[in-house]
């Protein structure tokens, strides 16, 4: 499973960046809000920190509209991915872009039959949002579950992005789904590295260690 960093905070992706984990980035129009900066000024500084894909959502919910900012923001670098809200509109921007080559990541998909729809359109990528059916009393594990299987059975080329990951719960299942990618909130990874277990032997090392040079 590849790991992104699901968020717009430069300084996070830069130090995350060093740990050698981060493989990609998903931004969305509320993560980019939080920056206080435009779209082009972040997505630019993003791509030339991470080398992998990083996603940049349209505005527009027409097709037409949704197509020209694609190949704006795809102007932006190679590494640029193209997120499209998963509705009818998109559907057709995604068929378009991808008969221009240009990448894309079908988002807010909240069901097995809008992902394979997506898919179906030759989105490159597919966003469920996991926390988010949690929120509402569903099970968003089961469907990433449910894609990881359908997607395998119909050897579908589209990469299944897991996302809405809110706590390492959510990372191991869908880890132990088989899922592409996870793409993941800075704080979420940063719990990733930890176990009492690590700090205490490490503690119980150096101890030693300082008590054999007496
Ligand atoms: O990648 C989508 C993610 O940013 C949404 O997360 O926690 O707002 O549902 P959340």
């Amino acid at each position: 499973m590849k790991i992104f960093m699901d968020t717009a905070n430069i300084e996070e992706i830069k130090e995350l960046n060093e740990w050698g984990i981060v493989y990609g980035v998903t931004t969305n129009p509320s993560l980019i809000a939080k920056t206080g900066r435009s779209q082009e000024e972040v997505i630019k500084e993003i791509c030339n920190i991470v080398d992998g894909p990083i996603s940049a959502e349209v505005i527009s919910t027409d097709c037409e509209g949704m197509v020209e900012e694609a190949r704006k923001l795809s102007g932006i670098a190679p590494n640029v991915v193209i997120k499209i809200p998963c509705i009818v509109e998109g559907l057709k921007a995604v068929r378009i872009l991808s008969a221009e080559l240009i990448e894309t990541n079908v988002t807010l998909v909240f069901s097995l039959s809008q992902a394979l729809l997506a898919a179906s359109a030759g989105a490159t990528y597919v966003s469920p949002f996991i926390g988010r059916l949690d929120d509402i009393g569903e099970d968003g594990i089961k469907l990433v579950e449910d894609m990881v299987n359908v997607f395998r059975k119909y050897e579908l080329d589209t990469a299944i992005i897991a996302a809405s990951i809110r706590d390492i719960e959510h990372v191991n299942r869908v880890m132990l789904a088989g899922v592409d990618i996870a793409t993941i909130p800075t704080k979420v990874i940063r719990e990733m590295m930890k176990h009492r277990l690590t700090d205490e032997g490490l503690k119980k090392f150096l101890l030693d260690y300082e008590n054999s040079k007496k």
